[in-house]
């Protein structure tokens, strides 16, 4: 069973400047709440109690007021500085005193996933203990993304960012390890854009024969928060659930509760720390 996560928290954001001079992408609003509330809810959701939050330094301050030590959600959140973007394969160098001997999860913290079919595949996910297994996403602009070519349902091939078209299955910002990954990141060289790479560590695996896959399908939604425009279509997709739905998506709160990692009353003291807003007032209908 996987009861660790990493969240990746920080990185530069460059191509969402201005808006990520002062503050991380991951703080910034998606409708109605910060980005990091998604991918975060996707680990609760996963039944990942345990948490490294890895974020930029001097963003650390502005994370923990918003989220603290994970207490308010029932959960524990620590915090690790990356001190620069080295890459996503980072997570697991600076995360390694976190994994100690266990199998761990990573979720990018501007990825938003969405859909009751994802959370069944999740929990199946978590019980696999050997190897790594990933979610793939059929887009249209594969050249934006990790991806993954599968013959006869297998991958037979991964490449970051491809020039050239290979196939349209995106690899999405959720990934399950075993401990390897550990010592397969120390072994790493960074890529040609000076980074390492979380698809070498999927071609590792991959040439072991130990890389898994679940598509997410139609039953579910991915979209990363690298552009500006994601982030708008992702805030008027989560506005229009919320307004038909009379439902939050991303409660923190509400998650945890329904897992009875926390009781009323710690919801009430959350009430307060939000203060008059839509957000705390959904809480009082809990
Ligand atoms: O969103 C899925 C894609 O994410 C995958 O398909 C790609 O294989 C994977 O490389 C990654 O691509 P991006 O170019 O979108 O990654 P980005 O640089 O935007 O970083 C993703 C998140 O990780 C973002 O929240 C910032 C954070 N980050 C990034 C780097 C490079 C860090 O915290 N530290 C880092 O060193």
């Amino acid at each position: 069973m996987i009861k660790k996560g990493i969240i990746l928290a920080g990185g530069t954001g460059t191509r969402l400047s201005p808006l990520t001079k002062a503050v991380n992408k991951q703080l910034l609003p998606i409708y109605d709440k910060p980005l990091i509330f998604y991918p975060l809810s996707i680990l609760m959701l996963a039944n990942i109690k345990n948490i490294l939050m890895i974020v930029n330094p001097g963003q650390i301050e502005n994370f923990k007021s918003l989220l603290g030590d994970g207490k308010r959600f029932g959960i524990k959140i620590q915090y690790k500085i990356q001190k620069k973007p080295k890459g996503l394969a980072d997570a697991f160098i600076l995360g390694k005193n976190f994994i100690k001997k266990d199998n761990v999860a990573l979720i990018l913290g501007d990825n938003f996933f969405y859909g009751q079919s994802l959370t069944d595949k999740l929990e199946k996910s978590l019980t696999h203990t050997v190897g790594s297994r990933i979610f793939l996403k059929n887009v249209k602009t594969p050249e934006n993304f990790g991806v993954a070519k599968i013959i006869n349902n297998k991958i037979k091939k991964i490449i970051e960012k491809p020039k050239k078209f290979i196939s349209n299955y995106a690899i999405t910002g959720l990934y399950f390890f075993d401990n390897k990954v550990i010592d397969y990141a120390k072994k790493l060289k960074p890529s040609k854009r000076g980074e390492i790479e979380i698809t070498d560590i999927l071609n590792i695996y991959k040439n072991s024969g130990n890389l898994h896959y679940e598509h997410i399908g139609r039953g579910a939604i991915w979209s990363d928060a690298g552009k500006i425009e994601d982030m708008t279509n992702i805030s008027s997709f989560v506005q229009s659930v919320e307004k038909v739905q009379s439902i939050k998506i991303a409660c923190l709160e509400e998650i945890s509760l329904s897992k009875k990692w926390i009781n009323k009353k710690t919801i009430l003291k959350n009430i307060n720390f939000y203060g008059n807003c839509d957000y705390g007032n959904y809480l009082k209908k809990l």
